[in-house]
């Protein structure tokens, strides 16, 4: 069919058009009849113009501009006029002027929409998801589009003007699980093998600093086979960077450079930096959590030193036990009812507390089942460590420390959000969280895991302790955390074949499986490996909370559900027999 190419897009037209002719194309947003007069919007990824067909002056036009529905695809000409006062929408861009149309021809039509193509829709998150490509034409979802391809944008400029290379990483390698388990790709050609998808490029950007290439960078598709959430994907994109002869301040200095050039450009926001910096250890004790929201206060306090000498057993219990007593003051929370207690408690047990200790300052004295176990010493002590006022609720869990820490960060987090701490246009709230332990001690498989991955290095002075007390190890690693998200980690790498196989050693990992794992990485570090380091962004959180969004998906254009299914094309699906067969495998029922 032939049709008028636009001459503007529906976003463009302003008071200056007046008079001018112009061919729109587009879809129909919606449309208005007031006998006699007809007033179509148009929308395209600009944005959305009215045009208005006018029975009295052209039935013909106005009998076809009626045939169009919403949705229909369609090519407008008319005239731009200046809308009339009462007329005027200042919500639209394209508000003061309107469109007189002399021709509408319809190019395709289209299905009603199983949702109204509009923000804030209430329609099923599933519906929207099989119909993503619908979705995507609302304008919260564009615009989310929009960001994140200025992100990208912003990303490759500034990294190549510090001079970093953009290299790309194979998609298909070699399996070597640590960490999450790896999305797998049988080979036909070699019977029997597999290749993995990459969860993370990490050993190949090592290689690169070993062939020279000093500052590498690279937007990249990572794949994680791990049970999903708000903020993961079985697929998502990182913004992977590798530095050949630097340290952690180099790393810090380049990543700062690029969050301040990020909030810049896409926010026209102009953040400070140095960003401050916290030890695992002090954001554990002071926030519960090892990526603080730092936009409310709210910090913990460590209480073993007032309540050691009590009669309390639960405190007594686990201060012998090496655990820890931690607290955190709810402010003018005193009259909380049993049951939002009780809902706080469940809320704690879920991350691992055995329970949730409560008091309430009224009258200058406490209120507590626990009150009669505690001297008035113990209890007065307690007020004036936690700085607990009037009316406060002062909160208490006991227990190992890691556990009670962190579901006391939990508790901190559901205060806030029932209290509405969080002021959502708070300045952005940056912190490096360094020094994290090297290993983590795994309950169920008694044996350590590397927290970050097995080629961080160890801090220098630690080294001494990795075969003595894995456990007190502190890792030269870190982790950026943007509003108690965390939205990227690295380390420095071990460059040392030796020190690398101690490594593998100290993880349970015998010499052949890391030669058979690792082999390639461990020969090339026999062939000057420099001092290096990196660190990968999670890009698709980064958007998500540049945009403003709860989930990631609003920030992908075609995401997978929280099962990782795509609901669209009905991926994972059965292959054929013959597939099956090509691929030399066969499906066990069990
Ligand atoms: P890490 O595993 O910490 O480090 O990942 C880096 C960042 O990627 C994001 N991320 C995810 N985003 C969405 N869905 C997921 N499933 C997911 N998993 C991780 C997070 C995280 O901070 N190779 C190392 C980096 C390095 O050492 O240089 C790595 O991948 O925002």
């Amino acid at each position: 069919m032939k049709f008028s190419k636009r001459t503007h897009t529906c976003g463009e037209l302003r008071e200056t058009n007046v008079n001018d002719k112009v061919v729109l194309n587009g879809w129909v947003d919606s449309t208005r009849n007031l006998g006699g007069v007809l007033f179509v919007n148009i929308r395209d990824r600009y944005g959305v113009t009215q045009v208005l067909f006018e029975e009295s002056s052209q039935p013909e036009v106005y009998k076809n501009a009626r045939e169009a529905r919403s949705e229909f695809v369609v090519s407008v000409e008319g005239e731009v006029r200046k809308r009339s006062e009462d007329a005027i929408n200042t919500k639209m861009p394209t508000g003061l002027i309107e469109v007189v149309g002399s021709k509408i021809l319809i190019l395709n039509e289209a299905e009603t929409p199983p949702f109204v193509i509009k923000n804030n829709v209430e329609a099923n998150e599933d519906l929207k998801l099989k119909y993503r490509y619908l979705d995507l034409r609302r304008p919260e979802m564009r615009d989310n589009m929009i960001l994140r391809h200025k992100m990208y944008q912003s990303v490759r400029n500034y990294f190549d003007k510090q001079d970093f290379l953009e290299i790309e990483t194979p998609i298909l390698m070699k399996s070597t699980p640590e960490g999450a388990r790896d999305f797998l790709v049988p080979s036909r050609l070699h019977k029997g093998k597999f290749y993995a998808l990459p969860q993370s490029p990490q050993q190949y950007k090592q290689l690169l600093m070993v062939s020279g290439f000093d500052r590498y960078f690279q937007i990249v598709k990572c794949f994680r086979d791990e049970d999903f959430r708000a903020d993961r994907q079985p697929e998502f994109t990182q913004i992977d960077v590798e530095m050949s002869f630097v340290d952690t301040e180099d790393i810090f200095e380049v990543m700062e450079g690029l969050m301040k050039k990020l909030f810049k450009d896409l926010k026209n926001y102009e953040l400070e930096t140095p960003i401050p910096r916290l030890t695992y250890a002090e954001a554990l004790e002071n926030y519960g959590s090892d990526k603080p929201d730092l936009r409310f206060e709210m910090k913990l306090t460590t209480l073993n030193d007032v309540v050691k000498n009590s009669e309390f057993r639960v405190f007594n219990d686990t201060i012998n036990n090496g655990g820890i007593v931690t607290s955190v003051v709810a402010k003018g929370c005193a009259d909380y009812s049993r049951s939002q207690i009780d809902q706080l408690t469940a809320h704690a047990k879920k991350y691992g507390a055995g329970g949730l200790v409560w008091m309430k300052v009224k009258d200058g004295a406490i209120d507590s089942p626990v009150a009669k176990f505690l001297s008035a010493e113990i209890l007065t002590g307690i007020i004036s460590a936690t700085k607990a006022e009037e009316n406060d609720l002062i909160l208490i869990i006991a227990g190992p420390k890691t556990k009670s820490l962190t579901s006391m960060g939990a508790v901190r987090l559901e205060l806030a959000k029932k209290n509405n701490l969080i002021d959502p246009n708070s300045e952005p709230k940056l912190l490096w969280v360094v020094d994290f332990p090297l290993f983590e001690w795994d309950e169920e498989t008694e044996r350590f895991y590397a927290m970050h991955h097995p080629f961080t290095s160890p801090r220098i002075e630690d080294f001494e302790k990795m075969d003595s007390a894995p456990g007190e190890v502190r890792a030269r690693a870190y982790d950026l955390v943007l509003n108690g998200s965390e939205i990227a980690g690295g380390s420095i790498r071990i460059h040392d074949s030796a020190q690398q196989a101690k490594m593998f050693k100290a993880l349970g990992i015998s010499d052949e499986e890391a030669q058979m794992k690792f082999g390639f990485l461990m020969n090339a570090f026999k062939f000057g490996a420099p001092p290096h380091g990196g660190i990968a962004f999670g890009f698709d959180r980064l958007v998500m909370l540049f945009a403003g969004e709860n989930s990631i998906r609003d920030v992908i254009a075609f995401p997978k559900t929280a099962s990782g299914i795509s609901l669209m094309d009905e991926s994972p699906s059965p292959v054929d027999e013959g597939q099956l067969k090509d691929l030399h495998i066969n499906i066990r029922e069990n």
